[in-house]
C-alpha cells in the first residue's frame, strides 16, 4: 500500500476487489477518498457479510455487477489487483476496453501483478502461472506481455517501484499524455 501515494486520489474504484479488505485500508489511511468496491453479487453479498466495511461505510459504495460489462463510471483511480492474470489476453483487453469507457480524461488505472522473469529469478511468479494455466485458464504475463496489453489503451505506462520482497509489480497507466506524476522511473525489460 505504502508503494504509490493513494492519498492524491478522491475516488477509486476497486476492481474485483473480493471482500473489500484492501479498499477498507486504504480508506481507513486515506479520509478523504471515496472508494467503491465491484465485484460479483455474491461477493458483494459475502463481503457485507464479512463487515470489513462499516468503519468506512460512508466513504464506500458497494456494486454487484460484472466488469466485462460495465465499470463505474467517474473515479479517478480504478485498481486491478490481481485480476488480470486470471484471464487470457482477449479477456483483458474487454476489461480495460470496459474500464476505458469509465475513465475520465485524467483518470489512473493502478495494476498490481506478478511478472514473470524470462530469467527464472522470480519463482513465485513462475508458479502463480502454473497456477493460474490450471485453475483459471489464466497466466502471469512478462513485462513485454503485459506493455503490449496496455499499449493499446493506455498513452504512459509507469512502473512504480517495489520492494523485492513484495513479489508484486505495480504499474500506472494514464491516458492523458504527460499528466502522471513521476517519481522513479523503473525500466520495464521485457
Ligand atoms: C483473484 S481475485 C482478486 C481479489 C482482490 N482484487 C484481491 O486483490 O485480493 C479476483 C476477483 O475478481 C472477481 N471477479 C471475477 N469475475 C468478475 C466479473 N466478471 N466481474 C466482477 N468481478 C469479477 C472475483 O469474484 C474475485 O473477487
Amino acid at each position: 500500500m505504502g508503494v504509490i501515494d493513494f492519498g492524491r486520489f478522491e475516488h477509486i474504484v476497486d476492481v474485483g476487489g473480493g471482500d473489500g479488505s484492501f479498499l477498507a485500508e486504504l480508506l481507513k489511511t486515506h479520509g478523504n477518498l471515496q472508494g467503491t468496491l465491484l465485484d460479483q453479487a455474491h461477493v458483494i453479498e459475502a463481503a457485507g457479510a464479512l463487515g470489513v466495511l462499516p468503519e468506512v461505510a460512508p466513504r464506500c459504495r458497494k456494486v454487484a455487477g460484472d466488469f466485462f460489462k460495465s465499470i463505474p463510471t467517474g473515479a479517478d483511480a480504478y485498481l486491478l489487483k490481481w485480476i488480470l492474470h486470471d484471464w487470457d489476453d482477449g479477456k483483458v483487453v474487454e476489461i480495460l476496453r470496459c474500464g476505458r469507457g469509465a475513465m475520465q480524461a485524467e483518470s489512473r488505472v493502478i495494476v498490481v501483478e506478478h511478472i514473470i522473469d524470462p530469467s527464472g529469478a522470480q519463482p513465485i511468479a513462475a508458479l502463480m502461472d502454473l497456477n493460474m494455466m490450471v485453475v483459471t485458464g489464466g497466466l502471469v504475463r512478462t513485462s513485454g506481455e503485459l506493455t503490449r496489453l496496455f499499449e493499446r489503451h493506455a498513452s504512459h505506462i509507469h512502473p512504480w517501484s517495489t520492494p523485492s520482497w513484495l513479489q508484486a509489480h505495480v504499474l500506472e497507466l494514464s491516458s492523458a499524455p504527460g499528466a502522471i506524476a513521476r517519481s522513479s522511473e523503473p525500466s520495464l525489460n521485457s
